[in-house]
C-alpha cells in the first residue's frame, strides 16, 4: 500500500466482475445532483483522490449524490489527469495538496473555505508509507519511514482538524479511512496497523476535543477493496480472497457502500453519534 509510483489497480472482483460495480471509471461519468437529499446544501471537503477507484471519489460520489457541494483534493498534477475529469462530473473544485509540504494543508483549507463560506463535513481518506518499510517487517522499521507514515497518514487528521473545525460553525463531521489491521496483526500490513490503530485512537480524542463544537468525529474501517493504495500491499489479491470467503456476505464491499457509510455519517442521521470506529466490510471483521 500507499507507494505512489505502483501501477493502478488492474484487478476484478474474484468472480470476474470489474472492481467498481458500476462506478463509471473512464471518461465523463455523470451524475445527478440531488437537491433535496440528506446532505443537501451541506458544504464539503474530500481529501485524498488518486483516480476513480480512491475510496475519497466514492465518498464525494455518494455525498454529490445525496445533495452535496464538494471540494476535492489530489496530491499533485500527476494525480490531477486522472481525477480532473470526474472533479468536473461532480462540479467540484479539484486543489492539489501534498500534506508533507508545510502549508499546504492550510492553503486547501483556506480555498475550501473561500469557495464554501464555510465546511459541514471533512473526509480524510489518504495514506501513506515508504514501501521498503510497508514490505518490510514492522520489527526492522525505521523511526524516520516509521515517522512519515505517521505524519501522512494519521497526524494530517489532527492538523486538517485544527484547520477545519473553526469554519464548521454550526457543528459539522469529520471522517477518516481506517482498516481492520489496526486492532488485529493481519499479514503484510505491516508497519501501517501500528499507524491505524493509532488513528483510531486519535478520532476518540478529537471527539472529545471537538464535540463541545458540535463536530462528530469518525473512522470509517471499509474491508479490503482495489484501489491504488491498496496495490502496494503484498498479496493483496490473496487478502481479498479471504475476505470474501470469510465474510458473513461473502462478498468484497464497494465503493457505492463506503461512500454511502461516510454520506450517513455526514447527514443528520447520525447527529447522535462520535468517536467510533465503524466497519463496512461485508462483516469480515465480525469472524475470527
Ligand atoms: N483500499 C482498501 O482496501 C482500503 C481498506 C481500508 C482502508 N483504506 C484506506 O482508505 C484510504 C484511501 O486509500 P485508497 O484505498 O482509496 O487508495 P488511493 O490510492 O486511491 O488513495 C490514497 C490517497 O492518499 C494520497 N496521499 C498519499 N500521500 C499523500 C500526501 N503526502 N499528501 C496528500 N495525499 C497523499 C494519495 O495521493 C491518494 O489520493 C487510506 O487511508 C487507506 O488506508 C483502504
Amino acid at each position: 500500500m500507499y507507494n505512489l509510483d505502483a501501477p493502478g489497480p488492474s484487478h476484478h472482483l474474484p468472480d470476474g466482475s470489474p472492481a467498481l460495480n458500476g462506478i463509471h471509471v473512464n471518461g465523463s461519468a455523470h451524475h445527478a445532483h440531488a437537491t433535496h437529499g440528506p446532505l443537501a446544501g451541506k458544504k464539503g471537503l474530500v481529501v485524498g483522490l488518486a483516480n476513480a477507484h480512491s475510496i475519497a471519489y466514492g465518498c464525494a460520489q455518494q455525498a454529490r449524490a445525496q445533495g452535496a457541494d464538494l471540494v476535492l483534493s489530489c496530491l499533485n498534477d500527476k494525480a490531477r489527469s486522472f481525477v480532473q475529469p470526474h472533479a468536473d462530473a461532480l462540479q467540484a473544485p479539484l486543489l492539489n495538496c501534498n500534506v508533507e509540504q508545510p502549508g499546504d494543508l492550510q492553503t486547501l483549507v483556506e480555498q475550501a473555505v473561500a469557495h464554501h463560506g464555510h465546511l459541514d463535513f471533512v473526509v480524510h481518506s489518504i495514506a501513506w508509507a515508504p514501501l521498503e518499510e510497508l514490505h518490510g517487517s514492522v520489527t526492522d522499521s525505521t523511526g524516520a519511514g516509521f515517522a512519515r507514515a505517521m505524519q501522512v497518514s494519521c497526524h494530517s487528521l489532527a492538523e486538517l482538524a485544527r484547520l477545519c473545525a473553526p469554519h464548521m460553525r454550526a457543528g459539522g463531521s469529520i471522517i477518516t479511512m481506517s482498516y481492520q489491521g489496526a486492532s488485529q496483526a493481519i499479514g503484510h500490513y505491516g508497519l501501517m496497523g501500528p499507524v491505524k490503530a493509532a488513528l483510531e485512537s486519535l478520532v476518540r480524542y478529537l471527539a472529545v476535543e471537538l464535540g463541545p463544537k458540535g463536530i462528530r468525529v469518525h473512522a470509517v474501517s471499509p474491508g479490503p477493496i482495489p484501489t491504488r493504495a491498496a496495490s502496494g500491499i503484498a498479496e493483496f489479491d490473496s487478502l481479498m480472497e479471504q475476505a470474501q470467503a470469510k465474510s458473513p456476505l461473502q462478498r468484497l464491499v464497494t465503493l457505492e457502500e463506503i461512500g454511502a457509510l461516510t454520506a450517513f455519517l455526514c447527514s443528520a442521521g447520525a447527529s447522535g453519534m462520535t468517536g467510533q470506529t465503524i466497519f463496512v466490510d461485508a462483516g469480515c471483521h465480525a469472524v475470527a
